[in-house]
Parts: C-alpha cells; structure tokens; sequence
C-alpha cells in the first residue's frame, strides 16, 4: 500500500532472524513464508501482468565482513583461478519496474509485484521523460528493469504543496514514487516528475553478443535509458568496500535517494553459472548503508542539567543502530517538545541524527498500552533539588542554584576541559564526575591543586595514569586569550565570539574592566551578549575563581604575544575548499597578522581564500563582489 509501517532496518533484522530459524527448523517453514517470495502481491486496481522472467530480489547486508565472506564463496565454490570482475552500483531507493520493447518500441511496463505477476503501469510510465518509447537500435524483443525514482527537490516540493492542500504527506521519496506511479490517472503521475534509472537488460535473441554487466550498462545508455553514471567496474571485493564507504559519505549530496550499493558480478557467463536461489541471484549482493532514520523504544525519560542550569529532557533509548552507530538517548531539547510529540515512556519513536551527530526524536510511530498520564515536567532540580525557575523569553527551566548544583559544577568543569577550551587530554566527563563526587573539586581552580597522588585516589585505569593526568593539567595553564575566555563559559559566548572579544581587548584584564559600549562596538556582538559578559565579571564568586586561577599561574597569554604582524588589521576572511595544510591553520595565521576570519561571506567580508572544492562560499562571494584570492595570493600578502 506504499505504506511501511517498519523501518527496512527492522525489516531487514526480521527477515535475517526468520530466515535463520528456517534453517534450524524446516519442519516449522510455511509454505508461503516470506523468504520465498519477492515484495508484495500486485494489488487489484491494476490489470495483472505476468512477467515473461521472474524480477529476483537482493541478499542484503549492513556489513563489510559479510561483503568478503560472499566474495570469499563465490570463489571458492566456482574454483574460480582469478579473482572475479565486479561491478559496483548505487542502489536507487525507488520501485522496481520491468518495461518491454517490441521492435524497438515500448509496448508494456509493469511493477515488480510479487516477482512472477506485477500490475501493468504502462500509461503511467509512459509519462516519465527518462523511459525512451523507441530505442536507438532495431531491435525485436528486449526487457529492460530499472528503478523508478522521485528527485528529492521534486519530493520536498510536492510535500509542500500537499501540506498547502492538506493531503497525504509522503514520509520518503521511495514512498512518494511509488504513490505517484501507482495512480489511477496518468496525469496525476506525469505532473510527478518521476525519473528512472536502467540497471538491467535482457534481449530474447543473443544476436548483440553482450558479455558482461558493464557491456550491457553502456547499450543501455546508447539505447537511450538514463544509467546512472556512477558505477565502476571493481577488480575484486576490496575495491568494491573502498566504493560502498566512498559513496555512503558522497550520496548526501546526490539529488536522490540511495540506501547502499549493489554489487554485480561482471560476467555474464559467470552470472549464468551460478544461478539464483528461491529468492535471490548468487551473482549479486547488496551492500546497506548505515541507517539514518530507525525506530526504537523509550525505556525512561531522564532530566539532564547543563552547565547554564538549563534542565533538558533526554530520552533513554533501547540502543538501535544508526548513521554507523549504535546510540542509547536521544535528547527531547525541552518540555514543549515532549508534549509536542506527545511522548510516554515506551513509546515506540522514530530517531535520527541531527547534524549527524547527536541523535534526536522526530515522532511517535506507535504509542506504549496503559500509560494513564503523560510525562510532567520535574518542579526540583534532579540534580541538588532545587526550585526549577523559568527564564523569561526562553522555553527551558533553569536551576538556580549555579554555583552548589553538582551536576552543573561538572558540565562546567568538564567544559572546562574539552578541546576547544582548555584541551586537557584525558581529562573527560567520567573523571570530572568522579573528581566532584569525592569532593575533590568545586571549581576550574582546584583542578590545579590536585597533587599526582590526589588523583591517584581516583584508582584510574593505567591508559589513563594520574601522571599523564596531571601533566595534561599543569600544561594547560597559559592558553591563548580566546580559549581561555570560552572555558569560562559565559552564556551566549561561544568559540568565535572569544576570539573577537580577545583580539579586541587584547589582555584578560582590559576584557573585565570594558564598558558596555567597548562590547557592543564589535561587530556581531548584540546587547543580550554584552549584558551576559558583564554580568559574569560582575559576578564576585566569579571574580574569586579568577583571583585563584591567577595565582595559580593559570595565566592566558596576551594577544600581541602572538601577533607577528598588522599587515591584515582590520579586514575580514572567509576560508573555504581544500587549502595545503586546515583552515584553523589559516585562520591562525591570519590572525597572527592581525586580520580576522568569518564563517560565512558577507558584504564585511574583505577576501574569501578558496582553496579546491571551494563550494557555496565561492559563489557567494561572486554575487556579493566579494574578492576571491588562492593561496599563493595570500602567501603575497603576508609577504611569505
Ligand atoms: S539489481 C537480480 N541494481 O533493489 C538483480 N537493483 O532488493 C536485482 N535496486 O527492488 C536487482 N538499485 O529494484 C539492482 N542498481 C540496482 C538497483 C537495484 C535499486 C532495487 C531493485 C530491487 C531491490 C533489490
């Protein structure tokens, strides 16, 4: 009914499982279990065609392993002397169709269906621009499969406009195709835009004499089908792996889905040898990429506090695979977003990663039996106990108790730590914790005060020995200006703003004695962030923890310490594409000379240094006339 109702992971997971019960146990095999079969029965609102040749499926995988084992057999079984061609191919995330050519004219295409009978969709393909209605050579009979396929930007805009209409929205574009093909009136699937890709021919009489996979893709191509121009013939298993990780980073920027890769043997002759199971041709596999949408259940809701005080719902997950990692909690952002979602423990939700990074809930697929109320809101900090206060203008509550709240003192301190602050190798969250349970640390300044057999109390594995510790601690002591101004953690000051407000105030002291009107002066820099940095250094348990760190000899380094020259005072860059060394190199080089950098181009941006690959900057900078310079330019002007 191109309406899923479980992800193809779990899909995939059922079937494995099935499958291997099958083998243990045949006696308990159905006779129309699943495994023999292909897709779905073709529906009724159809006239039924039977195809002149069975459309097999796939064996699928999520694993390089398996992807050798195959290979590994495939050798072994055909006593094959060299190691076999293979052809590599992106998976088009659409619906299978079967079109024939009668003396070189289209006369009748049909859907997939169960695999033995589809549903004749002839009209509706004909309306699709990619299928050619006559092909280039004279040819009597031929078959031709493929993959029907929605472009995204044609998805995200038919979304809309259903959305506008009130309509069905279509979770994916798979979905959207198959919705657009299996339609009634033609028309309707015309104004859809479909396309389709040709991974498949088969001419009834040998007379071309093709002989191999690769052979057949480029007829296909001169035929006039659309192949996708990405495949490549691959000498063995090894380059076909090297294919599947290039394309699972690559296919984000592809205007259409694809959910992994296939992988052909090239031979035809070969392929004939080895056949096809009940389900499946032994010649070819496909390799899944890591998913990036999955379903899993909600075992509990927990209440994180965060080093603003800022209490945030965090749903703790049954652990599910996702985008090449298996994640546990997924965070809910706030307590409208709960009710939102209308989320319950045991629901069962939809995760994915956000940014790719931190996984985060998009909706409840199914909601859990029984639950006789939802999910309040906590009224005391999880943490210390607190009163929760909301903040005016914000969704979030927050505990006030800043400076006692553990759970605080350790995002603060762990904060403090992390890479783009304080960088103490080693020194992450699990230590941290522990160093603020024993009571051994309340604030940045005591890490400082830790002796080696302070830490040795914390009985460390020995990878992470109270020696190395304690270096990484005491050599942290003079970071430059920026960084140490985003340990601090001032709300609203992140990474870049540390280093306007470093370069602009040059020493920590001229940052804590600046007026409101010295703030707001830099570029970027609003009232909100201003107040909040005033504020801090206001602050006297702030001002005590300053006193302390000083005396320490917890001391960043002035900005003119670093600065080698002015040549580049008062102008803006933009970094982008592929430099000789990173772009925090440049960057630090830059501002070196005294120039800044920018993450985005704008009319303030004075140059944008492009290196390859240069992208959306690039072009950016040429509608906005901005002066685009390569690297040997920008060596020139800093005279290197
Ligand atoms: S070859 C006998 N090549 O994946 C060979 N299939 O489970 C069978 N698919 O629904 C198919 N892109 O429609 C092949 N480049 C490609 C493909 C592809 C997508 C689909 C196919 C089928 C499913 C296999």
């Amino acid at each position: 009914m191109d309406a899923p109702t479980v992800s193809d992971v779990e899909y995939d997971k059922l079937f494995k499982e099935l499958q291997e019960l099958e083998k243990k146990y045949p006696e308990f095999k159905s006779a129309n279990s699943p495994t023999n079969k292909v897709g779905g029965a073709a529906e009724k609102k159809f006239a039924q065609y039977k195809h002149k040749e069975r459309l097999y499926s796939l064996d699928n995988t999520y694993s390089y392993y398996d992807l050798e084992l195959w290979y590994d057999k495939l050798q072994k079984n055909y006593s094959l002397q060299e190691a076999p061609e293979l052809v590599c191919e992106l998976k088009i995330d659409g619906l299978a169709i079967s079109l024939n050519y009668e003396n070189s004219t289209f006369v009748l295409g049909a859907t997939r269906g169960d695999g033995v009978v589809g549903e004749n969709i002839t009209n509706n393909l004909k309306t699709i621009k990619a299928i050619p209605s006559k092909i280039t050579e004279n040819i009597k009979s031929m078959e031709v499969r493929g993959e029907v396929f929605m472009p995204v930007d044609v998805f995200e805009k038919l979304n809309e406009s259903q959305k506008a209409n009130n309509a069905k929205i279509f979770a994916n574009p798979r979905n959207a195709a198959a919705g657009s093909l299996r339609q009634l009136d033609a028309e309707i699937t015309r104004e859809r835009n479909l396309s389709m890709f040709a991974y498949y021919g088969r001419i009834d009489s040998d007379e071309l004499s093709i002989k191999s996979h690769s052979e057949m893709l480029k007829f296909l191509k001169f035929q006039g089908f659309n192949v996708n121009p990405n495949y490549k013939v691959c000498k063995n298993v090894d380059e076909a792996i090297k294919y599947c990780k290039i394309w699972d980073k690559k296919r984000k920027n592809l205007d259409y889905a694809t959910d992994g890769v296939v992988i052909k043997v090239n031979s035809f002759e070969l392929q004939n040898e080895m056949g096809f199971t009940a389900r499946a041709p032994r010649w070819a596999t496909a390799y899944k990429f890591p998913p990036e949408e999955v379903s899993t259940v909600v075992e509990d809701i927990e209440v994180n506090v965060g080093r603003s005080g800022a209490v945030t719902p965090v749903a703790v997950l049954e652990p599910v695979f996702i985008s090449g990692s298996t994640v546990q909690r997924a965070t809910l952002h706030n307590f409208d977003e709960i009710k939102r979602l209308n989320i319950n423990i045991g629901d069962r939700v939809l995760i994915k990663k956000a940014a790719e990074i931190i996984p985060k809930v998009i909706c409840v697929t199914e909601h859990a039996e029984g639950v006789a109320k939802a999910f309040e809101p906590p009224v005391y900090c999880p943490s210390c106990g607190t009163k929760l206060v909301p903040v005016e203008g914000e969704v979030n509550l927050y505990c006030p108790n800043k400076n006692a709240c553990p759970e605080q003192i350790k995002a603060k301190i762990e904060y403090w730590t992390s890479k783009d602050c304080m960088d103490m190798e080693g020194v992450g969250g699990n230590i941290v914790s522990k160093l603020v349970d024993c009571g051994m640390v309340k604030t940045p300044a005591d890490l400082y005060k830790l002796s080696i057999d302070d830490l040795k109390k914390l009985n460390l594995v020995a990878d992470k020995s109270s020696q190395n510790l304690y270096n990484a601690i005491q050599s942290s002591k003079n970071p430059t200006l920026a960084r140490f101004i985003n340990s601090l953690g001032i709300r609203h000051v992140g990474k870049e703003m540390s280093e306007l407000l470093a370069n602009k105030f040059l020493t920590l002291e001229s940052l804590q004695k600046a007026g409101i009107d010295d703030i707001l002066s830099i570029d970027g820099c609003g009232e909100k962030i201003a107040v909040s940095i005033l504020d801090f250094f206001a602050d006297s348990y702030n001002n005590d923890i300053l006193n302390d760190l000083k005396s320490l000899g917890v001391v960043p380094k002035n900005v003119e310490d670093n600065r080698v020259s002015r040549i580049l005072e008062g102008m803006t860059f933009v970094i982008t594409g592929t430099l000789s060394d990173t772009r925090d190199k440049f960057s630090a080089i830059i501002k070196a000379n005294g120039g800044k950098t920018a993450s985005s181009v704008s009319k303030n941006t004075s140059y944008v240094l492009a290196g390859e690959n240069p992208g959306s900057k690039y072009d950016k900078a040429q509608a906005l006339g901005v002066k685009v310079i390569n690297e040997n330019e920008f060596r020139q002007m800093i005279g290197s």
